[in-house]
């Protein structure tokens, strides 16, 4: 492991069967379907690429970038989009692909945005919930895994940009982001 982890949470053989059995349930929930994937980047990216091979539905996929004003490892609450679909939603069935669900305000925004827009449906899949820190309420329909209140880096997950491209995720050492030993 990493010297700036205190403890691997999830290695890259429990993540990637989880993110198998994930695939297959939506598989045969969309079955006779055609899915359109929106990944939130950058976090989502990784998992979404291990998840849509293993989704056997015609599917496609596009991406949205939002920021979330605050610190590092806090959320503020307002949430800006960046980077915008390039394409309609209308009558598609939408499911939305996001690395962790903390607090919950990022994906309660993109949710009643995207619902706006007259989707055939939409649902939402996430690798990690942390319900424990939800300020807004929001229904998560696919869940890979439930997590504790830690900051948590790899497989896509982030602190400062780094960390994203390790295979397993790992909870990050508080003297990493409070600065100390
Ligand atoms: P929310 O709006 O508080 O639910 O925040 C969701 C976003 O915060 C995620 O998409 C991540 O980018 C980030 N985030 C929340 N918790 C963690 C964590 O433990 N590690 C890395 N990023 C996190």
């Amino acid at each position: 492991m990493h010297p700036d982890g205190e403890r691997i949470l999830f290695t890259g053989e429990q993540i990637q069967a989880r993110v198998a059995g994930l695939g297959a349930e939506i598989s045969s929930d969309y079955k006779d379907k055609e899915l359109l994937v929106i990944g939130i980047l950058k976090g989502a990216i990784i998992f979404l690429s291990d998840l849509v091979r293993s989704i056997t539905v015609p599917l496609y996929y596009d991406f949205m970038a939002v920021s979330s004003y605050g610190s590092s490892t806090e959320s503020s609450g307002v949430v800006r989009i960046l980077k915008d679909l390039n394409q309609s939603i209308e009558n598609c069935h939408v499911l939305i692909v996001e690395d962790i669900v903390d607090t919950g305000l990022t994906l309660n925004y993109l949710v009643e945005n995207l619902k706006s827009r007259g989707p055939a449906s939409l649902k939402v899949c996430t690798l990690l919930d942390k319900p424990s820190r939800r300020k807004v309420p929001v229904k998560i329909d696919y869940n890979g895994f439930t997590v504790p209140d830690e900051f948590l880096v790899g497989y896509g997950l982030d602190y400062n940009g780094r960390y994203r491209n390790f295979p397993y995720i790992m909870v990050l050492s508080r003297r990493v982001y409070e600065g100390g030993n």
